[in-house]
């Protein structure tokens, strides 16, 4: 008998794959599985599971699965409480960012110079929504964002439209010197449900 929890994830990504079957459209497609998303965030087994999932500190992430056939990916990301999260974007990446356990501050930033310069950014923070266990965010290509935590541990559940870490850069933003950087994303660390 596999796990409840790896059952509703292979169940998540089995209705997710019928999903990406039918609808081509990216945007569609993400909002569709936002839907299924928030299913599994919400899902008893995947609640109870989440409380022994270990800590991401030191910019980690889990690594779910990786869809061999859609290329989509699946983390999962542990954070102490009070964890500060940097102000970032995901490339042309699309993002679902699902709560599990906890609540955190979801800021959303709006580019304020005409990004003529890749090594700078003036941005300007636009609005704050504050995620409880079952709200999954979502992220458009290129917005930017940061995710703060609260004051209990916090866990989330992040699909990613495709694989970015080590293939397609990400920016980080310094809202003090307005220094864009370049980065490759968290260390992947493989966790099994099951
Ligand atoms: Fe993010």
């Amino acid at each position: 008998m596999p796990h409840p929890a790896a059952s509703a994830l292979s169940d998540f990504i089995e209705k997710t794959h019928a999903v990406w079957a039918r609808e081509s459209d990216m945007k569609t497609r993400m909002e569709q599985t936002q839907i299924l998303l928030t299913g599994l965030v919400n899902h008893p087994a995947i609640q109870d599971s989440a409380k022994n999932w270990p800590s991401t500190e030191g910019h980690k992430n889990l690594l779910l699965h990786t869809d061999e056939k859609y290329g989509f990916i699946i983390n999962a990301v542990v954070r102490e409480p009070n964890r500060k999260g940097s102000v970032h974007d995901h490339s042309q990446a699309w993002v679902l960012y699902g709560l599990v356990e906890g609540s955190e501050s979801l800021e959303r930033y709006e580019r304020l110079d005409d990004g003529s310069r890749p090594d700078y950014a003036e941005v300007k923070l636009t609005g704050v929504t504050i995620g409880q266990p079952g709200t999954v965010d979502i992220v458009p290509p290129f917005n930017i964002h940061a995710e703060q935590g609260g004051p209990g541990r916090s866990v989330a559940m992040i699909f990613r439209s495709e694989k970015l870490v080590g293939r397609i850069l990400q920016h980080g933003y310094d809202l003090t010197t307005g220094k864009v950087t370049e980065r490759y994303g968290p260390t992947q660390i493989d966790y099994s449900l099951a």
